[in-house]
């Protein structure tokens, strides 16, 4: 064969190639093509054999026909490869995305936790009748915690608190959260008019307690404060929470930082005190505990007692909660954090 038989060929045959990738749909099917122009037993590799004929003259010209011709098809081979892989992506995303369909409502957003809600709702009762938010840390010291609220350190009361230490006889994680009265008064000038909302800890945990719950803390220190405004603003608090209805009773009690002290219960909202599971058959409910502030109290923190007197309180949010959505059968639940339970919180 002549060398410019041999260079029309090449040419023709790359052309072939090129044709024929136009009809093929797929990469392996590319790759096959390729490699039966290409391979050892292909057309080019055949003609290469008659390349031993070529006068040397012609050899060089000959050579560079069957490299052009050898690129010609590997590029266009490539170039169908990267075609065909930028139309497969977008056939994906098509039978993905089907952009005429209508939206869907976003079902991530995020919403309050049923505890958040009945505390942020407490705290903004009291807000509305004067009072200010203090706060105070989780990890107390002995002496926030227990000593400046009045419990001698050999006293019972603190067995009533079952403490969880964070370093035995220096931190602990606080019990209640009283501490805030104690750092309130030390920091603030007086009258003082506080609510502390926070988590409090105890080595505590069946259906009605948690290892870690929440309360809110009340504290009113001014002059001229007596029993009988404890009464009206508590009173108020549970009217607005649980309806003008509800009836209430104060029950004296006792706690080292107030004197006197009294519980506050409400008439079971369940029962409506004919006595049921949820009161124990009492046909009451134990809703917060409250006090006139211990004159140790305020001494101890350089507060006149004989010129000023105040009141304080500590609500149970977890309490009130279950209250407020009926049908919760364990406090736990507030803690779990299982999707479905918080969900049908969403407001
Ligand atoms: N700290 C008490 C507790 O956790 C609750 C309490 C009772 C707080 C009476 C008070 C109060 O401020 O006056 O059990």
């Amino acid at each position: 064969m002549e060398s410019k038989h041999i260079i029309s060929t090449l040419s023709d045959i790359a052309s072939r190639c090129e044709f024929e990738l136009t009809r093929l749909s797929d990469e392996p099917q590319i790759r096959a093509l390729q490699a039966s122009f290409l391979g050892a037993k292909g057309e080019i590799a055949q003609l290469q054999k008659l390349l031993r004929e070529i006068p040397a003259e012609a050899r060089k010209e000959v050579g560079a026909a069957f490299n052009g011709a050898k690129q010609r098809i590997t590029e266009a081979c490539a170039k169908a490869i990267e075609a065909k892989r930028g139309l497969e992506e977008e056939r994906y995303l098509h039978s993905r995305l089907d952009p005429t369909l209508p939206g869907r409502a976003p079902t991530g957003v995020g919403h309050l936790h049923p505890l958040s809600i009945v505390m942020y709702d407490i705290v903004d009762v009291f807000v509305s009748m004067g009072f200010d938010v203090a706060t105070g840390p989780e990890i107390e010291t002995d002496y926030y915690n227990f000593a400046a609220l009045n419990f001698p350190a050999d006293h019972p009361a603190r067995d009533m608190q079952d403490t969880l230490f964070v370093k035995e006889g220096e931190t602990l994680l606080r019990t209640h959260t009283s501490p805030v009265q104690i750092r309130t008064m030390l920091r603030r000038p007086l009258p003082i008019q506080i609510v502390a909302p926070g988590a409090v800890y105890r080595r505590d945990d069946d259906a009605t307690h948690s290892p870690m719950f929440v309360q809110i803390e009340g504290l009113l220190v001014d002059q001229g404060i007596s029993f009988a405004d404890l009464k009206g603003v508590l009173e108020t608090f549970i009217h607005i929470v649980f309806g003008r209805d509800v009836k209430l009773r104060f029950r004296p009690s006792f706690f080292p930082f107030t004197e006197p002290s009294a519980e506050v219960d409400i008439q079971c909202i369940s029962c409506k005190g004919d006595g049921c599971r949820l009161c124990s058959h009492t046909g009451w409910i134990e809703v917060l505990g409250s006090g006139m502030v211990d004159p140790n109290v305020l001494e101890g923190v350089g507060v006149d007692a004989e010129r000023y007197t105040g009141f304080a309180f500590g609500v149970g949010v977890d309490r009130i909660a279950m209250l407020r959505y009926e049908g919760i059968s364990s406090i736990r639940l507030f803690y779990e954090n299982d999707p479905r339970f918080l969900s049908c919180f969403r407001r």
